[in-house]
């Protein structure tokens, strides 16, 4: 569905007119980024913070910039049509709902939410509203997996994805506090990429989590996980934001073993298939954050639904939260699909808005709730190269 005052607002050409929230590190990144895009400027920037907003709109050399700590006020006072929220995960569905009530489309930085239950609300709420929600799952944009997903694709039926991601990253401030900082804020990319790669979709999972004894972090930096996937393929992961030494690139390195050979990615620009008949040819797109907002534009534009519409994305974000059950719960098998049941309870009985509520009633079960876009009047074919 797209709502007329979506069309209104969003011009056919020019810079996307856009309010960024969140004026900490990676909104400073978004910042940066739009002064030099073709696609979206930054009019407003808005942080609890409001001197911070400021400081950071400056240092990016945007000097007239509106800034204030209110999402609707700024974007009112800038003629902004869009949002990108790059807030903390805590802030992201309260900030979602300001802008989207305000009329104004979303891109909003991953993890959506802490829970599926605040993901399933924000489904809802861009249903009712008939506003873009699209998640910004940065690491799906890059030339080298956009090539080795093709080459996956031509290997057929799969036996096993294997990723590894190894680091030690130091970064004060809420990832060192929270209870999963691996699973929560860095595999969600690998489990989302995992999907992008395959187009298989995630089933059960078992997992173990545990923080090594030097860790500074709070909670548990490390994991292994096994997930079964529709296909019957297994998804083998593990990972570690705390190992210095043989780091593995932020994409994790990956291999994928199939019925007609294998094929390897180094996370960066190394891709090798061994394979008869199986080449590699590399795509030219824009990567990262740029390839995001690329995807949001057009979509917007063309009235397309981008591959990370907020209902697409609740699934990485159930592998992430089983995941973590599983690992509570001493490696037990849990199911997604009941996860995603239980998680539209609780949606149900946290909601206080009683559009949001009545719609997520109305939903016969969660999988029918996520099974259709509701922003977007036909699929993106997701090409290789350019907007993914
Ligand atoms: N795609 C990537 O590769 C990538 C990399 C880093 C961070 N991120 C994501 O970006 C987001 C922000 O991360 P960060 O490292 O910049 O965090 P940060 O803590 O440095 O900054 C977050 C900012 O949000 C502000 N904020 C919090 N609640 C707010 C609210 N209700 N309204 C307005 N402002 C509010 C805070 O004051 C702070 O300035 C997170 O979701 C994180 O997972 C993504």
């Amino acid at each position: 569905m797209i709502d007329s005052s979506t069309e209104h607002r969003t011009p056919a050409e020019g810079r996307l007119r856009v309010v960024v929230v969140g004026a900490g590190a990676m909104g400073g990144e978004w910042i940066r980024m739009l002064a030099r895009s073709p696609h979206a400027e930054a009019v407003g920037v808005v942080d609890l913070d409001v001197p911070l907003a400021a400081s950071t709109a400056a240092s990016a050399g945007l000097a007239d910039v509106e800034v204030g700590s209110s999402v609707a006020e700024v974007a009112e006072r800038a003629g902004a049509a869009a949002v990108i929220n790059v807030t903390v995960p805590q802030a992201h569905r309260v900030v979602n709902e300001q802008a989207l009530r305000a009329g104004l489309p979303v891109l909003c930085e991953k993890p959506l939410a802490p829970t599926i239950a605040e993901a399933l609300r924000q489904v809802a709420l861009a249903d009712v509203t008939g506003e873009l929600l699209m998640v910004s799952q940065s690491r799906r944009y890059f030339d080298h997996l956009a090539a080795f997903r093709d080459a996956v694709g031509a290997l057929g039926p799969l036996a096993t994805v294997n990723a590894q991601f190894f680091h030690a990253d130091h970064e004060p401030g809420f990832r060192e506090q929270m209870a999963h900082p691996l699973l929560v804020d860095m595999s969600i990319h690998h489990f989302d990429q995992l999907r992008y790669l395959t187009g298989d979709e995630p089933v059960a999972v078992r997992c173990s989590s545990w923080n090594p004894p030097w860790s500074w972090f709070a909670g548990d930096a490390a994991a292994s996980a096994e997930f079964e996937l529709a296909s019957g393929a297994r998804f083998v992961y593990a990972g570690s934001r705390c190992t210095p030494g043989l780091q593995t690139s932020w994409n994790a390195d990956w291999r994928v073993y199939a019925e007609r050979g294998a094929a390897f990615w180094d996370g960066d620009d190394v891709v090798r298939v061994d394979a008869d008949g199986v080449g590699i040819d590399v795509p030219h797109g824009r990567e990262g954050i740029e390839g995001s907002l690329e995807e949001f534009v057009t979509a917007l534009r063309a009235g397309t639904t981008p591959q990370n519409e907020v209902r697409a994305n609740v699934l990485s974000l159930a592998m992430v939260e089983a995941a973590i059950r599983s690992s509570e719960r001493g490696g037990e098998r849990v199911v997604l699909a009941e996860l995603l049941e239980e998680s539209l309870a609780q949606a149900i009985a946290d909601e206080r808005s009683d559009d949001v509520a009545a719609l997520l009633t109305s939903w016969d079960s969660a999988a029918d709730g996520i099974a259709t876009p509701a922003w977007g009047s036909a699929p993106a074919p997701i090409a290789s190269g350019g907007a993914r």
